[in-house]
């Protein structure tokens, strides 16, 4: 795929092999944050994860982008549902802002949309994450996992499988709590 500012990226699943490359590209993206490496790879070895999901960027030298789609749950009031979340989306520092998150995204949603699962979940900017069809979860009924998540960051896009009675509680997988990896912290006092 050429985008509009003249990097040619193929956009496809990580393939076996590829985990330390994956773990690079989200280490450099998340630079203050080196807690979200240790979960792509906490993710990676737990229940949560689904074969195919973790989507990259290739520039022609390997990953330069990733984006990982895991299992959760919706407690709805009928039953659990099982869900997607999307976390985390990273680019390699020196490659952002040229079109390839929007790119990785946007074929990430081209998968998901195929599948059972009827909502994908996601703590992010929404300036950003608007363009891709995500909205506040609370218009839906959707509730946070969190106190800490921020209301307006917490934001759903409903798959062809969503029907309107799938309103609840997200519960994330066990691996974000493992990692502290849900809503934000206060800064320590002192
Ligand atoms: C955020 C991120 C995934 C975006 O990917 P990208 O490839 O750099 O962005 P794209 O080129 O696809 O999109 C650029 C657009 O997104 C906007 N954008 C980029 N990062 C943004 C952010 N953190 N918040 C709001 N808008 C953002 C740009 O202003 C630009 O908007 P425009 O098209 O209206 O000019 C990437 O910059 C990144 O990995 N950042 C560091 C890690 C991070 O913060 N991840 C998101 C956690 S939820």
């Amino acid at each position: 795929m050429a985008l509009d500012r003249g990097l040619d990226v193929v956009c496809r699943p990580e393939r076996p092999g590829e985990e330390t490359a994956v773990r690079a590209v989200v280490a450099d993206a998340f630079v203050a944050e080196p807690a979200v490496a240790d979960l792509v790879d906490a993710l990676r070895a737990s229940p949560d994860w689904i074969d195919g999901l973790s989507l990259v960027a290739d520039a022609g030298d390997g990953p330069v982008a990733h984006i990982l789609f895991t299992r959760a749950l919706l407690d709805a009031p009928r039953r659990l549902v099982p869900v997607l979340t999307l976390a985390p989306v990273g680019v390699a520092g020196r490659y952002q802002r040229q079109g390839i998150g929007s790119a990785l995204i946007r074929y990430g949603f081209e998968l998901v949309r195929q599948r059972p699962e009827p909502v994908v979940f996601l703590e992010g900017d929404p300036a950003y994450y608007y363009r891709f069809g995500f909205e506040a979860g609370g218009l839906h009924g959707f509730r946070r996992p969190s106190l800490r998540v921020p209301e307006d960051a917490f934001q759903v896009v409903r798959l062809p499988a969503y029907e309107p009675w799938m309103t609840g509680t997200l519960v994330y997988s066990r691996v974000f709590w493992d990692l502290d990896c849900v809503g934000l912290r206060e800064p320590a006092e002192g």
